[in-house]
């Protein structure tokens, strides 16, 4: 299998330091981790060196998550598709669930290969519908910003925010799953 190039340097930076939390993952090999940042660990309770190297999906635990998963496989598996958004359900390092509303795209060579990809993770379950507009707005800056960082490298960012229609129903949903949710993990 092809081994894409290392993630720019000035790409790592600005990531690094952005507001929501964010990971990249290779396009290849099992989309092994490349980098998240410090919100993602606040966010997960797991620290770097536990989960690079490693597929996001440990996130899941034993969680079955069977039409998330098949939308993430299918953005996954067709280089035409740009991004994808689903709430799925993770834990957190100490076991706690979460609703976790996750964000992909591509960032693609200016020939139009998929080398990394990028992805977004926030938790709606514990939010309120002001919030989640202000993470999509967040991750809309963190985006646009990317862009021409990207650029820099040679790398297209691929992939609009398709902002939440309806904050307040998303947020009462994953309300709801994760009341179900604690119901299970304390039982
Ligand atoms: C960069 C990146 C970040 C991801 N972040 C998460 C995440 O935070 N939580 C999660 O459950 N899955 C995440 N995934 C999705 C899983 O890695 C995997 O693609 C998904 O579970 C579907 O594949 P599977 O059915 O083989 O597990 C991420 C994937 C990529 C490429």
């Amino acid at each position: 299998m092809r081994v894409p190039p290392e993630l720019p340097p000035a790409l790592v930076d600005y990531l690094r330091q952005s507001r929501v939390a964010l990971a990249i993952a290779r396009a290849d090999d099992d989309n092994h981790l490349l980098m998240v940042n410090d919100r993602f660990c606040t966010l997960t309770g797991y620290e770097p060196e536990d989960v690079v190297g490693r597929n996001c999906r440990m996130l899941q635990h034993k969680a079955p998550n069977v039409e998330p998963r098949a939308r993430l496989r299918e953005f996954l598996g067709n280089p035409r598709a740009d991004s994808v958004r689903t709430p799925i359900v993770n834990f957190r390092k100490d076991g706690t669930p979460f609703v976790n509303l996750l964000y992909m795209s591509r960032l693609r060579t200016i020939e139009g290969a998929t080398h990394f990809i990028f992805a977004s993770q926030f938790d709606v379950s514990r939010s309120q519908p002001e919030l989640l507009a202000d993470y999509d707005a967040e991750l809309q800056r963190t985006l646009g910003r990317l862009t021409p960082i990207a650029g820099d490298a040679g790398i297209v960012v691929e992939g609009t925010l398709l902002t939440i229609a309806n904050s307040a129903a998303t947020v009462a949903q994953a309300k709801m799953m994760l009341a179900g949710l604690e119901i299970d993990h304390r039982a």
